[in-house]
């Protein structure tokens, strides 16, 4: 099956080779976890490694700060836009959600000029803003999501979670139902040390890796790594060591 490959080294296995196209696929993670820098590395190599126009629909308050992170790995944005192969655009929930209501707006256009085939959404946790009531919140995202399906667009949408270790918090994940693919960025102590591991909870309508792998972000971007062989209990966010476990069985039978 043809697959949307995000060329993130050790990312595209754990996807059973990459997204599906034109689906929407959810990334979240706690601050500081690499979600832009997955969604823009996303954007970057559909760019330069499949020749495929993007999209950065960004709602940051800093523009610069935006393209001063891209640079620190390399990945030159304003060039890449001068050349008519990427767009940045930095707005409001309010203002993008009335462009996809309307007929021909900003993304449909930016869409059709520039053959733009993938998205990235940063982040979808800003539609929050635009609603106190759930269902309205979730009409809108399943709308929006909709919308850039129908574009035929491959979409990155991050999310933040405040949970910096342990389990998903149990708020509205209606989220998690409505987009294809769902990856959970997420700290993890062991031996006293802060590492990130990621985990594929959902891929629709395809195999996908079911371990939990390490991930780190370098000068050159995210790149997904072992498996966290010998420890169990990493999404608690304080792994154990099997031994440990064998060590207590051991002591205490
Ligand atoms: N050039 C670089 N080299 C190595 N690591 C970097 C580099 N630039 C940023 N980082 C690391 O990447 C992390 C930030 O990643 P990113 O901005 O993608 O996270 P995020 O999940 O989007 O955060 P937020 O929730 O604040 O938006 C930082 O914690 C930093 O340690
Ligand atoms: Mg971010």
């Amino acid at each position: 099956m043809e697959r949307v490959k995000t060329g993130i080294p050790g990312l595209d296995d754990m996807l059973g080779g990459g997204y599906l196209p034109q689906s929407a696929n959810l990334v979240e993670g706690a601050p500081g976890t690499g979600k832009s820098t997955l969604g823009m590395q996303f954007i970057y190599n559909g760019i330069v490694q499949y020749n495929e126009p993007g999209l950065i629909i960004t709602f940051e308050e800093f523009p610069q700060q935006y393209y001063h992170d891209a640079e620190s790995f390399g990945w030159d944005f304003k060039k890449l836009e001068s050349q008519g192969r990427l767009k940045v655009i930095m707005t409001s929930p309010e203002v993008t959600r009335h462009d996809l209501e309307s007929v021909g707006g900003m993304i449909e256009t930016v869409t059709a000029e520039m053959g733009v085939r993938r998205i990235l959404v940063d982040s979808l946790s800003q539609f929050e803003r635009l609603t106190t009531d759930p269902m309205e919140l979730r009409s809108l995202q399943y709308g929006f999501i909709n919308a850039l399906k129908r574009e035929g667009l491959t979409s990155v949408l991050t999310r933040e979670s405040l949970m910096l270790f342990g389990q998903q918090e149990d708020n509205e994940n209606s989220l998690a139902f409505v987009a294809d693919s769902y990856l959970l960025l997420r700290y993890v102590e062991i031996e006293s040390a802060i590492r990130k591991a990621m985990l594929v909870l959902k891929l629709r309508g395809s195999d996908h890796a079911k371990d939990i792998r390490q991930f780190e972000i370098t000068p050159r971007g995210l790149e997904v790594k072992s498996r966290f062989e010998g420890h169990e209990g990493i999404m608690s966010g304080s792994p154990r060591r099997m031994s440990d476990y064998f060590e207590e069985a051991f002591l205490k039978g």
